[in-house]
């Protein structure tokens, strides 16, 4: 209760985001303090760039003997941990216990002869193990095991969801099914770190970080990788002047704005990885995009990636949701099930367009939980019941909100009046001027609403005759969280549901349950 206060008077300053950013540090290294057991997202962040830097990233053969190769490294020092994944090819990711080994390891990798082609001699830790009677496995036991990077597909989370017998533990399976894994997030922050090592070239002091889902606590296996090049920690030797009265200064290069800096140093490094980048395919540089990019495939991790530079307010909304699903479980649950609810309907998509975004969904559930009556993190009493409460409450609240009119704020946590006539206005956090949603057209919207009456209702329906379901095939029958992912019967929302009544009654029954619901709430105010 005290840091929910303690968040909110952060959001009703509107004192520029560095102030702003400075509290939400304050609040969150005061809410996720170690002595909750969780870290601030500064410290992880640190904590994972250590990981990624004692790292190396290894093509090696699904038939790679694994002790073989373990014994051949740690000639090099300790290693800390190491896993296999499969992404076009198999890998291994090898965390040392020092960095030194790392160095040592490199001294002695060799530089590819290539009889056809050339190869532009640009060193990296990513490198590959050649085909060597000493590490290939010759019985089958010794085989490695490659760890998933990428979700189960939604028809097998229908099964197993349709297993489970309550609708909590529906919402939590949900949500492990997804979550990222540690294993990804190391190999997310070991991309940035070989991206680093890239900019480095120009920047030696440069760091590249993570944002956006990959470390706010939503993001979901197979989610792109916002990165972050900054800057910041190029530091000069103090301003002040010495005894003598004498100052030097870099000479620097000046630019018209900053913004023509960032697109300026966006343009080299893009062309960089382009040109050099071991593993970078496909680089397209976005630099008159409101926020300059480039947008690249790293093939090794498999990772879509997006790079931005000077990008602050970013990483301050990144840490302002992972404050926000630290603050209790179910923030995460729920948004988890709502992102995957989205986008198995086509409500949210991979590519970038009209759709809403995972980000905007995202601003949408945490206003929700602003707005409901108690807000949240209310009584250990109520927390197994409100676990599956709150997503009934979701698809009411957004079935029933004025969108035409309303803006949603999470500053103030209220709606409104529209600034501006775009169908879905959410304000940025951060630059109160800016909507978040300004890509969703009306079609979009209206998507939005329909599923979210539908899936009210269907939720409601769920409650009463669980677990009971629609049969899935002659072991398993859909239910719950299951039923709301099986495609819509909505008239223009893709695929449709396999169910009982006819589509008029259930929305005559909807239309009534919402009708009763809201009646309540008035009796209630
Ligand atoms: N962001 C923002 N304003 C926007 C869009 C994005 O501030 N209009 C920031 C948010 O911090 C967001 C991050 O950029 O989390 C990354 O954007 P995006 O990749 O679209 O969203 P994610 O939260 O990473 O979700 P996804 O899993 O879909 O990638
Ligand atoms: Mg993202």
């Amino acid at each position: 209760g005290k840091f929910i206060h303690k968040v909110n008077t952060v959001f009703y300053r509107r004192t520029g985001t560095d102030v702003v950013g400075a509290q939400v540090d304050a609040a969150s290294r005061h809410a996720s303090g170690e002595k909750n057991g969780c870290k601030s997202l500064h410290s992880l962040l640190v904590e994972r760039q250590r990981q990624a830097e004692k790292s190396v990233l290894i093509s090696c053969q699904s038939k790679t003997n694994e002790k073989k190769l373990l014994k051949y490294l740690s000639r090099h020092g300790d290693i800390k941990r190491h896993f296999f994944y499969e992404s076009y090819g198999v890998y291994a990711v090898v965390e040392f216990a020092n960095k030194d080994s790392v160095a040592s390891l490199l001294h002695t990798v060799a530089v590819p002869c290539v009889s056809h082609e050339s190869i532009v001699p640009f060193k990296s830790r990513l490198l590959s193990l050649r085909n060597s009677s000493l590490v290939i496995s010759s019985n089958q036991s010794s085989q490695i095991q490659c760890l998933p990077q990428t979700p189960i597909l939604m028809n097998e989370v229908i099964q197993r969801l349709s297993k489970e017998d309550t609708l909590d533990r529906q919402i939590t399976s949900l949500t492990e099914f997804y979550q990222l894994t540690e294993e990804n997030i190391r190999l997310r922050f070991l991309v940035c770190s070989l991206l680093k090592d890239i900019a480095a070239a120009y920047f030696p002091e440069c760091t590249v970080k993570p944002f956006g889902s990959s470390v706010n606590g939503f993001g979901k296996l197979g989610c792109d990788l916002d990165m972050f090049l900054d800057l910041d920690s190029i530091s000069g030797w103090t301003t002040e002047l010495t005894k003598s009265g004498l100052l030097l200064e870099y000479q620097m290069k000046p630019a018209n704005s900053e913004r023509a800096v960032t697109q300026s140093i966006l343009s080299v490094i893009g062309e960089c990885l382009d040109q050099f980048g071991p593993g970078c395919v496909g680089v397209h540089k976005i630099l008159n995009a409101r926020c300059p990019l480039v947008r690249f495939s790293h093939q090794p991790s498999g990772f879509q990636c997006d790079l931005t530079a000077n990008n602050r307010v970013a990483m301050k909304s990144t840490e302002l949701l992972y404050v926000y699903g630290k603050l209790d479980p179910r923030v995460q649950s729920l948004v988890c099930t709502v992102r995957c609810w989205a986008r198995a309907h086509g409500i949210t998509s991979s590519i970038s367009g009209a759709w809403i975004t995972n980000f905007s969904l995202t601003i949408m559930v945490l206003f929700f939980l602003q707005k409901r009556n108690p807000p949240i993190i209310p009584t250990l009493d109520h927390l197994q019941d409100l676990a599956e409460e709150l997503l009934c409450e979701f698809f009411e609240f957004y079935a029933t909100f004025p969108f035409n009119r309303m803006s949603i704020n999470i500053r103030k946590g209220q709606e409104q009046n529209k600034p501006e006539v775009s169908p879905l206005h959410i304000q940025n956090p951060f630059e109160s001027s800016l909507n978040i949603s300004q890509n969703v057209n009306t079609t979009q919207l209206k998507n939005f609403v329909t599923l979210c009456q539908e899936s009210s209702w269907l939720l409601y329906q769920s409650k009463t005759m669980s677990p009971k379901g629609v049969a899935v095939d002659s072991t398993t029958t859909t239910w719950g969280i299951a039923t709301l992912l099986l495609p819509s019967r909505v008239p223009g929302i893709k695929g449709h549901r396999k169910r009982r009544e006819p589509a008029s009654e259930r929305i005559k029954s909807l239309l009534e349950s919402l009708k009763y619901k809201t009646q309540q709430k008035k009796t209630k105010d």
